[in-house]
């Protein structure tokens, strides 16, 4: 479906690569101090940086500081943050509600490893939105996750958990398996192979975790029969959203939740992306099925470190009686549950979802607009706050769908963005833009500039 004029597609693999030439030399003349900053980083951090995740290419981005909608590098540029720090911040930078928490809390201190009442208000209102009676609290995604997996296994008794092929869950052992496998590790489409996603895990715990596509409740159910009273329950991204943003089909989670009950399995959902980013439930409240555990981090804490795991009174009855002890010295700070408390009662308000809806639906339109009008096959795929243009003109319904798309597309579209003032997440593919409730029209149409420049290079 390419436009009369448009160029052929062995000139756009040109363009494409002439354009990531172009542009990262202008990266790098611009971020002279930030290259200074990483060869002295390297001699007292790894690899110059504090998570391996924040290395791009051709250099990391150090920053200074955020304001709003904006965040400030150390030489000075100003961009629009679509980044949100890996999608935890919903709350834009400094807003007003957090800092006031915050500020609050500091003086009143910050540690005391007893709960405080603000733990209370903020399960009450997870409780609301969630549907799933109790919570408890912990630090990160990865941590929430690893205690999900835990509960499932504690209560079942059983050891194999069903992971989805291409989603990522954190780095603990029992989820780093067929995160974002290779082609050639990926085994058959009708039977994935568990491949481990790191060097460090143990084959024994890899072969724990059962893969499935996403969109494939038949492969559930396969694996279900062929492991009869053996498997603990299933943990799925209900929107994934480390492969672009792919949606779940109608009827599949429910399909997938049925199939595990009717196998006395559970099934968690890893809300750590989707919780407040998707809509006020989550995906939860946009999928309409109600798992047995949900887990959260990133967004609920406003920028600062918080997660929890929301379960049905049945889950969390283990929790509660001391079967399964869910602990950590941090686990309810309550300087986390200060500022997760603004977040939810002050921040995450009927009226800032509208305000982002319409943020959303202009640069949906925007970019879609400069999409038809240069004949791109590709196309956005837009959720809450969350967005991603995906390059290529079907739906991906599933890792293999995505893993077909060239990396350079996002790579130079990211490189276009950034060297324009706008700063998308490095890991382009993969990752998606967030709007916070900071941001306005002008950050919008800052971001859909840049794709017109972008559209415009490579296919004008
Ligand atoms: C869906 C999902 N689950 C879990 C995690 C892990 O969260 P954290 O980095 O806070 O450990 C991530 C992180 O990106 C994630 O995207």
């Amino acid at each position: 479906m390419v436009s009369v004029g448009a160029p052929a597609a062995d000139d756009v693999w040109g363009r494409l690569d002439g354009v990531i030439a172009e542009q990262e030399d202008v990266f790098l003349k611009r971020q002279r101090r930030a290259g200074a900053l990483l060869e002295r980083a390297k001699q007292s951090l790894a690899g110059g940086v504090t998570s391996s995740w924040q290395i791009s290419r051709p250099q990391a981005v150090w920053l200074s500081h955020g304001a709003g909608s904006k965040i400030y590098d150390v030489d000075g540029t100003e961009y629009v943050d679509l980044h949100g720090g890996y999608g935890a911040g919903l709350a834009g930078h400094a807003h007003p509600a957090v800092v006031t928490a915050v500020r609050r809390q500091v003086g009143r201190g910050t540690h005391f490893a007893q709960p405080t009442e603000a733990a209370i208000e903020v399960a009450e209102e997870l409780a609301a939105r969630f549907g799933l009676p109790l919570w408890r609290y912990c630090n990160s995604g990865t941590e929430a996750t690893m205690d999900a997996v835990h509960l499932m296994r504690a209560i079942t008794g059983r050891d194999l958990i069903i992971k989805v092929e291409g989603c990522y869950h954190g780095h603990h052992d029992s989820v780093q398996v067929s995160v974002a496998p290779d082609a050639e590790d990926m085994g058959p489409p009708e039977r994935p192979a568990s491949a481990a996603s790191s060097a460090g895990i143990p084959e024994a715990i890899v072969g724990l975790t059962r893969i499935v596509g996403f969109n494939d409740a038949a492969a559930v159910a396969r694996v279900l029969e062929e492991f009869p009273g053996q498997v603990a329950g299933m943990i799925v991204e209900p929107i994934m959203m480390n492969a672009g943003i792919v949606r779940p089909d109608d009827g599949y989670l429910a399909t997938v939740k049925d199939l595990l009950h009717r196998h006395q399995a559970l099934l968690t959902f890893d809300e750590v992306k989707t919780g407040l980013t998707a809509g006020p439930s989550g995906a939860t409240g946009i999928v309409g099925v109600t798992p047995d555990i949900i887990c959260l981090a990133k967004a609920i804490g406003g920028g600062v470190a918080s997660a929890a795991v929301g379960g049905t009174a049945e889950v969390m009855a283990h929790v509660a009686d001391g079967r399964y002890e869910m602990v950590g010295t941090f686990n309810g700070n309550p300087l986390a549950m200060a500022a997760t408390r603004a977040m939810l009662l002050e921040v995450a308000t009927p009226e800032a979802y509208e305000h982002i809806g319409r943020l959303s639906a202009r640069a949906e339109q925007g970019v879609e607009c400069h999409l038809a009008a240069a004949g791109v096959p590709a196309h956005v795929v837009a959720v809450g706050a969350k967005g991603c243009v995906t390059f290529r003109a079907d739906p991906v319904r599933c890792y293999r769908d995505f893993l077909a798309i060239d990396d350079r597309y996002n790579h130079a579209h990211w490189l276009v963005q950034h060297n324009g003032g706008v700063f998308l997440p490095p890991w382009g593919k993969t990752e998606q833009w967030l709007i916070s409730v900071q941001h306005d029209e002008a950050d919008i149409d800052r971001f859909v500039e840049n794709f017109a420049k972008f559209t415009a290079a490579v296919w004008g």
